[in-house]
């Protein structure tokens, strides 16, 4: 008799896990409020409350609440001055957003491989690919924790480049005591529905810089000034503006935030100590500089030959057989991803970059492993559960390392 679900065995766990997204009385009567105000877009005030209040979250001076993730990415490059012919350096493991902000600016992707014990953009592979082209460095704080700052901002110092963070995964994270969004130029938050803080759609650009601040919110706003009228364009912006409903909500959810950041970092600790007790399951090693890590996802990596050499894919299936959302993430490194054909004369081959990149040959060793061999990922609403609940994760891993012979015949 077959013992894993995927075999017809009994799986680990039928019950679900914690249902994502959260909310109560507090975001209707917010919804409410918003409604009956007439002001859903321009002249409301919840926006306003909102930029201020995220910001000070993040420990930065100023924020700019926008549509979404990628537009604060792309923005925040616009107001950099970043465009034709300027690389940016960023990690190939993580959304695709990250690549396609850099190219809707015109400006050309330069991938640095990952740390294999962070999977954050590994400060060395940085130093490597730096040419007379760079303007900046776009560090992901890949599922919720920081990218080593210190060595990233010493690097920009050094060869006077921007860093700006994708933190669309990370509210609320720390890097030894500092938030992240605004240690480098600026930052980008996402609310999408996926996100520990959502409004369904959003995000949110931070920087405690005035002048960026002004460009950025010129630039989400018809390129109209904060002091201008209202037929007065001065940049080349259109309208990312946030609406008054999306803040609305987000003041709401940031009311039960670090309750929530609390219990995810706490259910990740425990699932660390128990996880790497299982041979051939290693999570993402800790570091103590980072003082708050905000759990967007849960990584942890699968070594192929204590599991049979069974694909990550076929554990992952294994997995959710037995009641665990697991997924394999990022499947492939960005620069295979097949869209990057359509930027190949522009900005790729353009006559203002004067050199012509192509990723075909490239091979960042660390990330290929994390996409094609060893990285599973959990949600993070897996991590609002209790601790029976995480129990059942590793009992579920367990399960399926030791019946690995089963699944072989499923691979
Ligand atoms: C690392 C990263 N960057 C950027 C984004 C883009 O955010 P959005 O979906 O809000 O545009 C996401 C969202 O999934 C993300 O995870």
């Amino acid at each position: 008799m077959a013992k894993l679900a995927i075999k017809g065995g009994e799986p680990t766990r039928k019950k679900p896990f914690p249902k994502w997204p959260v909310f109560d009385e507090r975001e209707v009567r917010a919804l409410k409020g918003v409604l009956e105000s007439g002001l859903w877009g321009v002249g409301g005030q919840r926006k306003r409350e909102f930029e201020e209040r995220f910001a000070a979250y993040q420990h930065a001076k100023y924020g700019v609440a926008v549509t979404s993730g990628t537009a604060a990415l792309e923005i925040s490059l616009r107001s950099l001055g970043i465009g034709c012919g300027d690389e940016v350096i960023l990690p190939p493991y993580t959304f695709m957003a990250t690549m396609i902000a850099i190219l809707y600016v015109n400006a050309i992707p330069v991938f640095a491989d990952i740390e294999p014990e962070t999977y954050t953009i590994d400060p060395k592979s940085v130093e490597e690919v730096i040419s007379e082209r760079t303007k900046a460095i776009l560090p992901v704080h890949i599922a919720g924790r920081p990218a080593d700052m210190d060595a990233l901002l010493s690097i920009a110092r050094r060869s006077n480049l921007y860093v700006v963070e994708d933190a669309c995964q990370a509210w609320g994270a720390e890097w030894r005591g500092r938030r992240v969004g605004a240690i480098g130029n600026m930052g980008a938050f996402s609310f999408q529905s996926s996100k520990n803080i959502t409004s369904g759609e959003g995000g949110i650009i931070t920087t405690n810089d005035e002048e960026l601040y002004v460009r950025a919110w010129s630039l989400h706003n018809c390129g109209r000034l904060p002091s201008g009228a209202w037929y007065e364009h001065h940049l080349p912006g259109a309208n990312y503006r946030m609406t008054e409903f999306q803040a609305a909500i987000l003041l709401a959810q940031m009311e039960r935030f670090d309750e929530q950041t609390e219990r995810r970092i706490e259910n990740a600790r425990y699932l660390t100590s128990k996880l790497s007790r299982i041979d051939g399951v290693k999570p993402l090693k800790d570091d103590e500089r980072v003082t708050r890590h905000a759990y967007h996802l849960y990584i942890f990596r699968v070594n192929p030959e204590a599991f049979g050499e069974v694909s990550k894919a076929t554990i992952a299936k294994a997995l959710q057989a037995e009641g665990i959302p697991v997924s394999v993430g990022y499947s492939r490194p960005l620069y295979k991803e097949p869209y990057l054909e359509y930027f190949k004369k522009c900005p790729l081959s353009c006559p203002y970059y004067a050199k012509k990149i192509d990723y075909s040959s490239l091979n960042l060793p660390v990330t290929e492993r994390a996409c094609y061999i060893e990285g599973l990922w959990l949600p993070q609403y897996v991590l609002l559960g209790s601790r029976e609940d995480m129990d059942d994760i590793v009992s579920a891993v367990e399960k399926i390392r030791d019946n690995i012979d089963e699944l072989k015949e499923v691979a």
